[in-house]
């Protein structure tokens, strides 16, 4: 096991070799994506390289020759929940005592002792920076049965010459940089990602207009902190410029940025630009500075404010979320409450929240936790009320109203309506068939639109999360 680990650990991942080759493997890959968006996104990225050696992705577990777990690390429920899928493997595993089980992503960095000693069923365990080398884990385990494992991270891979392996869909990722230099102190990111590198600016513009050519609507560039990208002199406003000039039919949208580095040239930038939508996810996090403080968020309250009223002023129907951890070490009642006197005051449209979760080797590990579990609940459960109270006033005030929104997939409750998306990223489910009288005064029902279309929509019914509208 050990020596799997070294051996692995010295190949150069440009020289990483398989004995098996394209035409002659014909191995089925299962892959499930856990955690943010850089995980699915680099789920494409392992498609792609895993694709190079002849395998091929099957949506069917029970076809598989091998399953892969794209794991997060973020909190403890996200861990758990590997950890019970592993439990769930097990089956598999009997059924086909040759299947390779592996997992990747920020838990492989984060837990690869525990899993390589405590968990058997996991053959191969790969780490954020080492995807290259997948494909010949895997081999390797099939050949010889050994374990693999790769967890380095790198300062410089950014997968840039790798095309990513897409599914189809209107919508694409673009990751324009990895890892992460802030370290937040309740934060695992910078242990399991690494440290930030930017991908060559040029690479990422083609890859939007390729993106295009073959028919994606709409792009989110991804990275930890967007905000930070540099790539020789060209800072993130500067990017997101030259992709919105190059793709200019093409719906432009980034995550996630840091209240700490968005500048006012990238305000500028969005409100310049038509196809770079008027959307911001802005982590929060609390609304107390002694708390952001004991955070290291490196902003206080009145700065993010400052934020929030200027892309306001700037961008008057910007949509506006963000993320909050309740009850994080030393949060007094005080502190909760000026929590909820920020979102009353910026009125998000929406705001993803969670309960402080300790991560073992982070800083705010060794913080006292001394905040009761009822209290946690309670004061989670305010938030989310309060939140979900404004989502609602706010989504409402548009009924009545015409929006134009991409038509993006079908809807995940019905296949008899479409999922749409307004510029500010708002969901708006609408009817595939819509009606119309003939010339004989007949009701006919008629497909009018399809996916990847964009449609004007009145909007007719609201809740907090999603909209319902038909085409205007
Ligand atoms: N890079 C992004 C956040 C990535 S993690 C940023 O800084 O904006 C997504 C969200 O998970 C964070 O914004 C935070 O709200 C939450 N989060 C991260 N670590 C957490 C922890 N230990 N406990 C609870 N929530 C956490
Ligand atoms: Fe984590 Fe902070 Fe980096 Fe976001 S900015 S990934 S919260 S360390
Ligand atoms: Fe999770 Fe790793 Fe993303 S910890 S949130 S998958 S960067």
């Amino acid at each position: 096991m050990e020596l799997t680990n070294l051996i692995l650990n010295n190949i150069p991942a440009g020289e990483v070799k398989t004995s098996f080759n394209k035409d002659s493997n014909d191995k089925k890959v299962y892959i499930e994506t856990y955690g943010c968006q850089m995980n699915y996104s680099d789920t494409e990225i392992v498609l792609s390289v895993l694709s190079d050696f002849g395998y091929n992705e099957t949506g069917d577990i029970n076809d598989s020759d091998v399953i892969l777990l794209n794991t997060c690390s973020i909190r403890e429920h996200a861990e758990h929940k590997i950890y019970k899928r592993l439990d769930d493997l097990k089956k598999y595993k009997v059924r086909n005592p040759n299947l390779i089980i592996g997992i990747l992503g920020c838990m492989a960095e984060r837990l690869r002792d525990d899993l390589l000693e405590k968990r058997k069923i996991v053959d191969v365990i790969v780490g954020p920076d080492e995807y290259r080398k997948v494909p010949h884990l895997i081999d390797n385990a099939i050949e010889t049965g050994e374990k693999g494992i790769a967890v380095k991270l790198s300062r410089v891979e950014t997968y840039d010459d790798i095309a990513p392996l897409r599914r189809e869909g209107v919508t694409a990722w673009i990751s324009i940089m990895r890892g992460c230099d802030k370290f937040c102190t309740f934060c695992v990111v910078p242990f399991t990602r690494g440290r930030e590198r930017s991908r060559n600016s040029a690479n990422i513009v083609n890859e939007a207009k390729r993106l295009f050519d073959e028919g994606v609507k709409d792009i989110w560039l991804l990275g930890q902190n967007v905000n930070s990208y540099l790539y020789e002199d060209k800072d993130f406003s500067g990017l997101l410029k030259d992709v919105a000039v190059a793709v200019p039919k093409m719906r432009i949208r980034y995550t996630t940025s840091h209240p700490y580095d968005l500048s006012l040239k990238l305000l500028e930038t969005m409100a310049e630009h038509k196809n770079i939508c008027n959307y911001i996810h802005l982590p929060l996090q609390s609304g107390s500075d002694r708390v952001l403080k004991s955070m290291n968020r490196l902003y206080t309250v009145e700065q993010y404010m400052n934020v929030m009223k200027k892309s306001r002023e700037m961008m008057p129907d910007i949509g506006l979320s963000t993320d909050i951890i309740s009850c994080f070490p030393g949060e007094t009642e005080e502190d909760h409450k000026m929590t909820l006197d920020v979102i009353r005051e910026v009125r998000y449209d929406g705001a993803y929240t969670f309960v402080y979760s300790p991560r073992e080797n982070t800083k705010a590990f060794f913080l006292k936790d001394e905040i009761d579990q009822d209290t946690k609940t309670r004061r989670l459960d305010e938030i989310i009320t309060l939140q979900r109270k404004i989502s609602v006033d706010i989504n409402k005030e548009l009924v009545g109203k015409t929006k134009s929104v991409l038509i993006e997939s079908l809807s995940r409750k019905s296949d008899e309506f479409y999922m749409a998306r307004t510029d500010c990223n708002k969901s708006v489910i609408i009817p595939i068939e819509t009606g119309h009288v003939n010339e004989s005064g007949v009701l006919k029902m008629k497909r009018t639109y399809k996916i990847g279309d964009m449609v004007n929509v009145r909007i007719n019914k609201a809740n907090s999360a999603t909209l319902f509208g038909e085409a205007a």
